[in-house]
């Protein structure tokens, strides 16, 4: 075997598409959480991220009885909103990926922020796949619970196959509009070659589910070996800056590459509010120079942005999503990067690097 293949970090999959088509959805019904539901008004408002361990993949999609092995050690997932105002963080989230999941709601077909994200992928040249969900919405559908889609499918009524290959027939042909083309992924020999891979799903009974699941780490594991082989460089974004109860103010960041260790010297981009004797407030941007305190993440299967209990790290390995407590992070800006000072670095040259995000 290929030495690389045993030093490959987990995949970032980002999952994108318009609102309230099911993303988060899609994600608690892997999960198995509620977290949509506890979500104000239904809509997701910051970038959550969930890590999925190999075991439970393997778990999920066995009963496709795929015969390629699961080479990374887990896939970390980026949900992003899908309402219109957020999409500067729609643009964060797939600037991280390696690959993504296109949700497209089969009763509405391609929506407004759907065409936005299409182009985000575009032009970052980002494979992806797109999940064609809410398949139990369509009328007489049969509830195969958390089966393989063609399994599911076979178990149809001929009305609601017809249904369905019509609703695709349109889908298929509003991609093209946009100059995309795309198959069901079975029927899909040129997959990645200008062709992308439809997974029908339904969020609610989890039909779908495990093909999504195969094809997202098989199809990483093919094409991304390079990308994916693990790199002492670390490479890390700032999601959000948070105040938790014990912790004082903490970042949620994306490790992309590399390694954290609790007590590396890092260094992230801040602003800072001074007020002058003429109330007149000054904002001006400094670096934060400042030590890991501690390197938390949720358990697995659980998402970061959610309130719940942490695992403590000594050091994490890429790819995760990783709540840090320092000193400092109070005026953290959200979006720039993590730098680590390393024993032969300088860290005013880092502290340069860090502002020019
Ligand atoms: P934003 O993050 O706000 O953009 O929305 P979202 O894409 O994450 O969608 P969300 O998971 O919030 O789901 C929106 C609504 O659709 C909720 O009421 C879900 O219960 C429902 N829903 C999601 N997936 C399915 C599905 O597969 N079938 C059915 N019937 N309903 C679904
Ligand atoms: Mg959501
Ligand atoms: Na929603």
């Amino acid at each position: 075997p290929n030495q690389d293949e045993d030093n490959l970090r987990s995949p970032i999959c980002c999952i994108m598409g318009h609102v309230d088509t099911g993303k988060t959805k899609l994600l608690d019904c892997i999960r198995g959480t509620n977290v949509q539901e506890g979500e104000a008004g239904g809509i997701t408002q910051q970038i959550g991220a969930t890590y999925f361990p190999a075991e439970n993949i393997r778990e999920r999609t066995k009963e496709l009885k795929a015969d390629a092995k699961l080479k990374v050690p887990g896939l970390l997932v980026i949900d992003t909103p899908g309402h219109e105002s957020f999409t500067n963080l729609r643009s964060r989230g797939s600037g991280l990926c390696d690959i993504a999941i296109l949700v497209v709601d089969i009763m509405h077909g391609l929506e407004p922020q759907t065409i936005e994200s299409l182009n985000l992928l575009k032009m970052r040249n980002t494979e992806f796949i797109v999940a064609l969900n809410k398949v139990d919405r369509l009328y007489g559908w049969k509830v195969c619970k958390n089966a393989p889609i063609v399994k599911a499918m076979k178990q149809q009524s001929k009305d609601v196959q017809f249904e369905f290959n019509t609703r695709l027939t349109q889908i298929v042909t509003q991609f093209k509009e946009q100059g995309i083309n795309t198959e069901l992924y079975y029927k899909n020999k040129e997959m990645g070659k200008d062709t992308f891979s439809i997974v029908p799903t339904s969020a609610i009974s989890g039909e779908g589910i495990p093909d999504m699941l195969l094809l997202l780490v098989q199809w990483t594991q093919k094409t991304m070996i390079e990308r994916l082989t693990y790199s002492n460089e670390v490479q890390c974004t700032v999601l959000e800056v948070k105040v938790v109860e014990g912790h004082g103010t903490t970042i949620d960041v994306v490790l992309v590459n590399g390694v954290l260790h609790e007590g590396d010297q890092i260094v992230v981009c801040g602003m800072q509010a001074w007020k002058s004797p003429f109330y007149v407030h000054y904002l001006s941007l400094g670096p934060i120079v400042t030590s890991i305190r501690a390197l938390l993440t949720p358990h697995p299967m659980k998402e970061l942005r959610v309130k719940g209990t942490y695992l403590h790290h000594k050091k994490i390995k890429a790819a995760q999503g990783i709540k840090i407590t320092a000193q400092g992070f109070e005026h953290a800006i959200a979006g720039t990067s993590l730098y680590v000072v390393g024993p032969d670095d300088d860290v005013e040259d880092i502290k340069e690097a860090a502002m020019e995000d």
